[in-house]
């Protein structure tokens, strides 16, 4: 449901990514890893047409949403929902006006506003918490408020930029069990971009490595801890040596 073609997203004439291609399969959570820098968000970014690449086919259910206008990206943006990494609230709206953000526009009265904003709330596990206001909560209850948002657009897939960055291993692990959870309740297709090992091995379907503008290494969690390549062994035991186990 979500490809892409060729791909090549080069700035500033450097490849941040050269001739990428891939294909994320409907209804499974695909995890993007790679150092710093090596153009995980732009991806995500690439797949709901926040940025647009040099060369190469971006496809959303069978469409090329690089030919699109920016009025068709808007669809495509509800049915490709994105997660930031920083949560991207608005501090001065309350936490029901940002889960609620995408009906503004709709003709819907205030009751029917609340009740949906209430069961948007209650899939995050975090109901009855709509009149406060994000400074008010804590890092983990902002990313599953962001996520609502997401939700809030009723998409077919979501994509999560680094969602447990920063976060204690419980709230890390409430939002990991969390992006499980949707990915079935909501029959959605998730892609999640992490630096957390542990954390893409205990719920990804396949695992994507990037590595100096391509793909190096794809394959299910099995296959990547059973893989050979060099690559991949550097990366999975450099994540050990930062005390993370594996
Ligand atoms: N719109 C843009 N214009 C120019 N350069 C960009 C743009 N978007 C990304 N880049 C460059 O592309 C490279 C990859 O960035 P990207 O944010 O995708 O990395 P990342 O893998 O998500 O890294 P991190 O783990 O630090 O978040 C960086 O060198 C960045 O400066
Ligand atoms: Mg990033």
């Amino acid at each position: 449901m979500l490809e892409l073609k060729k791909v090549s997203f080069k700035p500033d004439g450097n490849p941040v990514l050269d001739e990428v291609d891939l294909q994320v399969n409907r209804g499974e959570i695909f995890v993007v890893m790679g150092a710093s820098g090596a153009g995980k968000s732009t991806i995500l970014r690439l797949l709901n047409g926040l940025l647009a690449p040099d060369s190469g086919q971006v496809l959303v259910d069978g469409i090329d949403i690089t030919k699109l206008k920016e009025k068709q990206l808007v669809a495509i943006r509800r049915k490709v929902g994105m997660v930031f990494q920083s949560a991207a609230l608005f501090d001065s709206l309350t936490v029901a006006e940002n889960v609620g953000f995408a009906w503004r526009k709709e003709k819907i009265s205030h009751h029917e506003f609340h009740a949906r904003v209430d069961k948007t709330l209650d899939v995050v596990g975090l109901a009855g918490i709509g009149a406060r206001m994000p400074a008010e909560l804590s890092g983990g209850m902002k990313k599953r408020v962001g996520l609502a948002r997401a939700v809030a657009m009723n998409p077919k897939a979501i994509l999560y930029d680094e969602p447990t960055a920063g976060l204690d291993p419980m709230s890390s692990n409430t939002i990991l069990t969390l992006i499980k959870d949707l990915n079935t309740r909501l029959a959605v297709t998730s892609i999640m971009v992490t630096h957390d090992l542990p954390g893409a091995f205990a719920i990804a379907d396949r695992i994507a490595l990037l590595y100096k503008g391509k793909i190096a290494f794809i394959g299910t969690v099995e296959e990547m801890k059973a893989a050979a390549l060099p690559l991949v062994q550097e990366f999975v035991s450099g994540q050990r040596m930062h005390g993370q186990a594996v």
